[in-house]
């Protein structure tokens, strides 16, 4: 190596060949230190020749805000200046290319080498090409690790001479910089032509295993792999390693194997990876997957009356009321002292009708089936409040964004059905963006008399409505106040009444009502002009002789939760959109706490709707980038904040875990209690929050969170809780008795997990 003053060397990591050869072999750069930094944006920070010794050194793999750079959102340059020696090429098994990773940046990047442009966001750019628009990208790829290819020919490298790297860091809020990860220089290796597809399956759990299939591929058009791909998965909690095979791959260029995993079913969090070794070289390649774990019960066979145990109408509106029913079929569902103007069908298990009387009518329910009886109470109100409990149903914007069409809507009704999710209370089905005609298309957007035309992925609004009723659903649409939706679609700005006829004509149940293009008819942001369009659309669902759920969406701007039941809101928004990783779910879900007081019968805080199962918000989806231990905590979490709740997965692609995961009847109930309280923070211990939802019977749902990396062992002061001195404790997503405690209470809480208990007090 040179010793030159003038650029600052790396540390290499420094291998002696077990070879013949003598000399030190480079088997990659480490680019630890050394980097320098500069706030603000210059395009004259990418030339190799500007002079950045007056910049300060930074810290790779850990933010700037912990740097000194507290809240600085905007643009920031990295530089580090490092040698490139050639023996890094000879040692490597494969010698054609280098992989420069550098980490995960918070939010956008456009990295330099030798100033030329290398790539942005992970991608890496051709010689002589430049970059597009990179931070014009949703969503921001501040979760994606960095990793740029290039080949060993390539002339914006320099071996053996001294290289520059600039990156050009880009964060549009919160946390920013090169954040996580170490950045390094190696050769180009097998792994890097691994292709693994096991986050496209999921487990299927059957006679007490975990199986999956899926394909690895190499993806290499000239090197052949043959090697070990050792699976191993490890109980989080004993920290011991529970399961271990190895399968031998064998894959010429080009080609795919299958790989078959096979696990014991495992009762709690696992931690499993797979790792693949190639015969002949030191080179591995690590894949993490997720052992889903089922908390939930098996259904029993007797019979059971699930959902909520009241149900709000007013009078003279169409009701429609599906008894949630589970057990062994077939059953004989009856019911007794129902009000007048209702009529139940015994085949399909539907009440259905009209009260003109307002009160409250107790309704019996009695189910039979070949195992046992039961009976229990729903409590029909009729009078000027719905929406008595939170909703529950699916709504397509998480999965199918603006790709929905009516097929996939039906479907997702008869999943509803036909899996069961229905017998466990969940009723609406709605439509969310993207059945109007689009904003920008030449076909006219509404008809000669001003009502509104669906797009040809919708062509009869009113069938579909019938359809998702026969079946005893609930059919949600949407819309917007300005002239345009979010997704550019025509909104019902100036229809509001002709819109509200329509939907009622349709069927519609539910309207969720967003605000995009709002923004430009609204003077300012002044309560009455955020009040304003959802007066106006409130008055026109006034008109109609439907009773519509309404479901503001505006974000929480002007702390709707103070006015949104004022406005004649069953539910509002309180946060932008939420996507499917931890930072969002987490900082939405435990974010809930100013608006608590706000919830109740009738009118909820929305945090958004669910992330678990196959999302995708366009036509293709993925697995939720949960954990399995952070889908239980977001399950927990919205019920305790009496959270409305709508799956946005594509149902037909529904996993035994997800099932599971929503049709836990305890579960449920939390969010479904009728007393309709939302659950605040008693305590925050570290990286342990209890939050506790009072019910209806007097009991306590507590929910003991861990939102730290590692599993912790926690006790559970009652006292410090606000929990009686002496309580009985019951397990809610195992359905088990834990016993009498006093005072105290030890668990055991994996990292983002949750145990979730019912307190009742002795
Ligand atoms: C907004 C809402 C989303 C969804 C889209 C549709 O972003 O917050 O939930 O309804 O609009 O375009």
């Amino acid at each position: 190596m040179r010793t030159v003053n003038s650029f600052v060397f790396v540390l290499a990591i420094l291998l002696i060949s077990c070879s013949s050869q003598k000399k030190d072999i480079v088997k990659g750069i480490k680019l630890q230190n050394d980097w320098k930094f500069k706030t603000g944006d210059n395009p004259s920070y990418s030339k190799p020749v500007f002079d950045d010794s007056g910049w300060k050194a930074v810290k790779v793999g850990q933010t700037w805000d912990k740097q000194g750079y507290e809240k600085l959102d905007g643009f920031a340059w990295y530089r580090v200046k490092f040698e490139l020696p050639a023996s890094l090429k000879k040692s490597s098994f494969i010698k054609d290319s280098l992989r420069i990773y550098l980490g995960k940046i918070d939010d956008f990047d456009e990295v330099f080498l030798n100033g030329k442009p290398l790539g942005y966001n992970g991608i890496t750019l051709q010689p002589e090409a430049s970059f597009p628009d990179s931070f014009n990208v949703e969503p921001s790829p501040w979760y994606k690790e960095r990793v740029y290819r290039i080949a060993v020919d390539d002339k914006r490298l320099h071996w053996d001479r001294e290289n520059v790297l600039a990156v050009r860091v880009w964060d549009r809020g919160g946390l920013g910089g090169m954040y996580a990860g170490m950045p390094e220089i190696t050769m180009v290796d097998v792994g890097d032509y691994l292709k693994s597809e096991h986050k496209k399956r999921a487990f299927v759990f059957e006679n007490g295993k975990a199986r999956k299939t899926f394909v690895i591929e190499n993806t290499s058009t000239y090197v052949n792999m043959e090697g070990d791909f050792i699976i191993s998965a490890t109980d989080d909690f004993s920290g011991k390693e529970i399961y271990h095979n190895v399968i031998k791959v064998k894959m010429p260029a080009g080609n795919e194997q299958q790989i078959s995993v096979e696990i014991p079913e495992q009762k709690e969090s696992v931690t499993l990876k797979y790792v693949y070794k190639q015969k002949g070289s030191d080179s591995k390649m690590t894949f993490t997957d997720i052992l889903p774990y089922i908390l939930t019960p098996p259904v029993s066979d007797k019979p059971r009356i699930n959902g909520a145990k009241v149900f709000g109408e007013r009078p003279g509106k169409p009701l429609l009321f599906r008894i949630p029913v589970t057990g062994k079929r077939p059953f004989k569902i009856d019911v007794e002292n129902l009000p007048v103007g209702l009529t139940f069908n015994k085949k399909t298990g539907i009440i259905s009708g009209k009260v003109a009387e307002k009160g409250e009518y107790p309704v019996k329910i009695i189910v039979e089936n070949s195992i046992g009886k039961v009976s229990g109470m729903l409590k029909i109100i009729i009078g000027d409040n719905i929406a008595l409990t939170p909703p529950m149903g699916w709504n397509s914007w998480n999965c199918w964004g603006l790709s929905v069409d009516q097929e996939k809507v039906f479907a997702s009704a008869k999943v509803f059905v036909e899996k069961g999710l229905a017998d466990h209370g969940w009723n609406f089905i709605n439509i969310d963006d993207g059945w109007e005609i689009k904003g920008d298309s030449p076909e006219p957007k509404r008809n000669n008399d001003g009502t509104i035309r669906t797009n040809e992925k919708f062509p009869d609004m009113k069938a579909l409505g019938d359809s998702i009723h026969s079946l005893g659903l609930k059919f949600g649409i949407y819309s917007s106040p300005g002239p345009l939706t979010c997704g550019g679609y025509t909104a019902s700005y100036q229809h509001e009444l002709l819109d509200a006829q329509s939907f009622a004509k349709w069927g519609v149940d539910y309207l969720k009502y967003d605000w995009c293009s709002y923004g430009q008819i609204a003077k300012n942001n002044s309560l009455p002009e955020l009040k304003k369009p959802y007066l106006v659309m409130r008055n026109a669902l006034d008109k109609v002789d439907r009773d519509i759920v309404y479901s503001l969406c505006q974000y929480g701007m002007g702390k709707v939760w103070e006015w949104g039941a004022g406005v004649g809101g069953n539910l509002w928004r309180t946060t932008g959109d939420i996507t499917d990783t931890w930072e969002s779910m987490k900082s939405i879900g435990f974010g809930q706490t100013e608006n608590a007081s706000f919830a109740g019968p009738g009118h909820w805080n929305d945090p958004d709707m669910l992330v678990v199962g196959w999302v995708g918000w366009g036509p293709n989806l993925h697995s939720t980038r949960l954990t399995p231990n952070e889908q239980y905590t977001h399950i927990s979490l919205w019920s305790l904040l009496s959270a409305p709740l709508l799956i946005g997965c594509d149902l037909e692609r529904l996993d035994d875990f997800t099932l599971n995961l929503l049709t836990n009847d305890e579960v449920i109930a939390i969010d479904q209690d009728v007393l309709g309280k939302q659950a605040t923070p008693v305590l925050i211990d570290g990286d342990v929050q209890v939050w506790v939802k009072e019910l209806a019977d007097g009991n306590k749902a507590v929910g003991i969170f861990n939102l730290g990396e590692e599993v912790i062992d926690y006790t559970l002061t009652f006292d410090k809780s606000g929990l009686p001195g002496k309580a009985k404790l019951r397990d809610v997503w195992r359905q088990k008795e834990l016993g009498t405690f006093e005072s105290s209470f030890d668990m055991k809480i994996p990292a983002h997990g949750v145990v979730l208990v019912r307190v009742a007090g002795l």
